[in-house]
């Protein structure tokens, strides 16, 4: 088991398998900063070698992240790999949707169990304005698809941006009740390669908890998976809304997982730019238990909590290396 200082017990993997995107968000990219060379990403080899071997170490849960996973070739294969490792019990996919319409049934065939879908708006002229491209009917055509394909609960990740979307709050919460999903919205982080952040677009989760508290009635949901989202039914309806408060509450102390980034390095904290290159082992001569002890000891270099000892600070790398 794989059990860090502060007792939390790490038993979720979290994988960037490429940090290419078919999109370009306004909140994740400026431009067009230049991607990881190709062979500095690892390979699905390395990848399952890991996954072995954390799962022998107590992992079981896997989600696959970008970029976008979906513009990796041959996830399929990936997938089914992961899924007959003996300890892993669930695998999920977070990804921007766009792809998913073609892709859903060769995914869930491969064995993928849930999937989380980005959206951060339901009007298309600002779907076009913050992903820079206009495909909106695409990603809403996409989780139409994954919920006919079964793959429940469907989540949807929703940033709230101050002045850009905080309007549509309501009209989010009435979405999950109509299309029986589960919208999670997500504290805007500051991280490198994009200019858009500063504190003052950030709304907190109590904020947006107040807002549909005046028209919805809502309890907290108890069978809601152990992880930072606070999830709750609203009374009358079959959806769910969920709170992501990176930014205003600590949710370190339930933490369970560890991120392995695209290009080999394993990160105990998205906030902190702590890392530690499991790459170097995959591809040198270190066996399996060396690798073992070396996530254990990754492990046991957690911090307490985020922004340990300062200020909310930029993480160095961008989200589509880390994955979220
Ligand atoms: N703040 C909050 N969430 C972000 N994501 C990407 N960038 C940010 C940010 N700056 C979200 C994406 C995706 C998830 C993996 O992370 O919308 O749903
Ligand atoms: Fe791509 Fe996700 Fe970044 Fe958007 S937030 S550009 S979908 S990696």
């Amino acid at each position: 088991m794989l059990r860090d200082r502060f007792d939390r017990i790490i038993n979720y993997l979290r994988i960037s398998i490429t940090d290419r995107c078919n999109l370009r968000c306004r909140y994740c990219i400026d431009k067009d900063f230049p991607f990881i060379p190709h062979d500095e990403i690892l390979t699905y080899e390395e990848i399952i070698r890991f996954v072995k071997i954390s799962a022998a170490l107590g992992v079981k849960k896997v989600r696959l992240t970008g970029g976008e996973p979906l513009s990796r070739r041959n996830l399929p294969h990936l997938i089914s790999q992961i899924r007959d490792t003996a300890g892993i019990e669930d695998i999920s996919l977070t990804t921007n949707g766009v792809f998913l319409p073609d892709r859903i049934d060769e995914l869930t065939e491969a064995g993928l169990t849930r999937v989380n879908i980005s959206l951060d708006t339901l009007k298309p002229d600002r779907f076009a304005y913050i992903t820079g491209f206009d495909v909106f009917d695409r990603v809403m055509d996409g989780i139409e698809k994954a919920k006919h394909a079964g793959l429940n609960p469907v989540k949807i990740n929703t940033v709230i941006i101050k002045g850009f979307n905080d309007d549509e709050v309501l009209d989010f919460a009435r979405f999950a009740n109509a299309w029986e999903v589960e919208v999670r919205f997500i504290e805007f982080m500051p991280f490198s390669q994009t200019s858009l952040w500063d504190a003052s677009k950030v709304i907190t989760s109590a904020a947006l908890m107040q807002i549909i508290r005046e028209v919805y009635e809502i309890a907290p949901y108890r069978n809601a998976h152990k992880g930072p989202a606070a999830v709750f039914t609203m009374k009358g309806g079959p959806g769910k809304i969920g709170f992501i408060s990176p930014m205003s509450s600590h949710i370190c102390k339930d933490c369970n997982r560890i991120r392995l980034t695209s290009d080999g390095k394993l990160k105990p904290c998205l906030f902190s730019d702590q890392e530690y290159d499991v790459k170097r082992l995959l591809r040198g001569e270190a066996s399996d238990d060396e690798i073992a002890h070396f996530v254990a000891e990754t492990v046991r270099a957690k911090p307490e909590r985020k922004f340990e000892g300062g200020m909310i600070k930029k993480c160095q790398r961008p989200m589509r290396n880390i994955g979220g």
